[in-house]
């Protein structure tokens, strides 16, 4: 099923995630801690040829989210670990946080972001 294979080495791998629907799909975990980090619009091509059609990223890295506007892969930001404290207790840091990696690729030919209900709960005091 997976083409080009010896470049999927370099980022974290793919795993079967179950979503609510009870309806299981495979999504891609693109880590970007890899010693060798590979072009991103490499790895979008990658995964487009390959039918993946969820992406959950731990870092909303801008070369990333630019390579992966205009695709239908639904992507799932996460707030990376030393950003969660500072975003939980200032609202304004988790303004800034939504301002300038959701909203700035949140429009039709942008990026397909999905907000989880992580997020949802992490937000919703502040808005
Ligand atoms: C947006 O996300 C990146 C990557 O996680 C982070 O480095 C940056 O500080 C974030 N921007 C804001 C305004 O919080």
């Amino acid at each position: 099923m997976v083409r080009n294979c010896g470049d999927l080495v370099a980022f974290s791998l793919v795993f079967l995630t179950v979503v609510s629907s009870g309806s299981a799909w495979v999504g891609v975990n693109w880590g970007t801690m890899a010693t060798h980090q590979l072009p991103p619009e490499k790895v979008v091509k990658m995964l487009k040829e390959n039918g993946f059609t969820k992406l959950k990223l731990f870092d909303a890295d801008q070369l990333i989210m630019a390579a992966l506007m205009g695709t239908d892969i639904q992507v799932m930001l996460a707030i990376p670990n030393n950003m969660l404290q500072m975003i939980s207790t200032s609202p304004k840091a988790a303004d800034s946080w939504v301002y300038e990696n959701v909203t700035t690729y949140f429009f039709n030919g942008g990026v397909k972001i999905k907000l989880s209900t992580f997020e949802i709960i992490l937000f919703f005091p502040f808005s």
